[in-house]
């Protein structure tokens, strides 16, 4: 049931600190903040190459994870959308991995290149939130989401719930290659179990958030600028508006904007920073400050720290609490969600059943 809230989408956006803290308590052991995986039965450390395939918001989460098993475990990391790499000629050599990530366990697209991929010899890891589905089943290393029924067809809770889990793996791989010792693994342990508290700190901004849904609602076009590990959120927050409220609204990787899109600036068009303070801040800021210099209106979604250097000259500013960068993709889904959810309201479109969609896409 939606208990007291309005629509199962809201629910499940306010579901996400426990939903995501029961997810994590299957990856990481508290008692000495060490990593806890399922343990595969094939030799983690003789992965030589990761492709993760995903669609939709389950492929964002992929973008975001890519970057954890490039840096964490150095290892090379090939993504794509399912229904693109299926129609391709992909190279897979001995010592492949493929990440399938899917809510549902059953999208054709994704559950069609698992099998492929097999075929070719690849171990198979995914992250699912359906643990009975095709997915689950025919995989080599089960990881599942604990985000419990997901309902509203835009996907909240499924998405950092694959976020905890990919982090978890990502160390876990770099553990197994001997890229992660022990006090880093505490340290990395100790971040990731941060994400619940600072979800539901996230969620405090709800009404602030509310009260600037009008800001956006009466625009044709959005922009939503992120950049490294928030890149991907930029994308999700563009198709989370897109899904629920028909505005179209394009995700950008921040220093992409001066090759093209920056065309598209004028004072109609808001623009969604998505920049937490950190080691990319100082460039996020710069791309947004190219974007109001043409009489862009900015909404800027930071930290304390960020809002006090860059949110001058913004029409809105939010401020999130001070996160990790391990988390701050988990932490910055909320606002992003939010925001979709209330532009969607003050339109009045159908929230959990957007026109067009369907929850589990088992069609090609
Ligand atoms: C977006 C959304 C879709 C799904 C996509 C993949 O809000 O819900 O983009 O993420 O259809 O679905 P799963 O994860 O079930 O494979």
């Amino acid at each position: 049931s939606k208990g007291n809230h309005r629509h199962y989408m809201l629910k499940e956006i306010y579901e996400q600190p426990v939903v995501v803290a029961q997810t994590l308590r299957s990856y990481l052991r508290r008692m000495d903040d060490q990593l806890a995986l399922p343990v595969p039965d094939f030799d983690l450390d003789a992965i030589r190459r990761v492709t993760i395939v995903a669609c939709g918001t389950s492929y964002y989460a992929g973008m975001v994870a890519k970057y954890w098993f490039e840096q964490f475990a150095r290892v090379p990391v090939d993504i794509d959308v399912a229904s693109e790499f299926r129609y391709r000629a992909p190279v897979m050599a001995d010592g492949g991995l493929m990440i399938v990530i899917s809510q549902s366990g059953e999208t054709a697209d994704t559950l069609a290149a698992l099998r492929h991929a097999k075929a070719e010899g690849q171990k198979i890891a995914a992250v699912v939130n359906v643990p009975t589905s095709s997915m689950a089943r025919e995989a080599d290393l089960l990881l599942p989401t604990h985000a419990g029924p997901e309902i509203g067809v835009a996907s909240t809770k499924a998405f950092t719930c694959q976020l905890a889990v990919l982090a978890a793996f990502a160390a876990n791989l770099a553990r197994a290659k001997g890229r992660l010792n022990p006090g880093e693994e505490r340290e990395l342990v100790r971040h990731l179990a941060e994400a619940p508290a600072a979800l539901n700190a996230a969620l405090a901004y709800d009404e602030t958030i509310e009260a600037m849904a009008d800001l956006v609602a009466h625009a044709r076009d959005v922009l939503y600028l992120g950049r490294g590990p928030d890149y991907p959120l930029a994308l999700e927050g563009a198709l989370k508006l897109k899904e629920i409220s028909y505005i179209h609204a394009e995700g950008y990787a921040a220093g992409e904007m001066k090759h093209g899109p920056i065309a598209l600036i004028d004072d109609t068009v808001p623009v969604i920073v998505l920049a937490p303070s950190g080691p990319l801040f100082e460039k996020t800021v710069s791309n947004m400050q190219e974007v109001q210099a043409r009489g862009g209106k900015v909404v800027l979604i930071s930290d304390y720290d960020g809002v006090q250097a860059a949110g001058e000259g913004c029409i809105a500013t939010i401020t999130m609490p001070k996160v990790h960068p391990l988390i701050a993709p988990m932490v910055y889904a909320v606002p992003v969600q939010l925001l979709a959810y209330h532009v969607a309201l003050a339109k009045g479109t159908d929230v959990d059943q957007p026109r067009n969609l369907a929850k589990s896409v088992t069609v090609e």
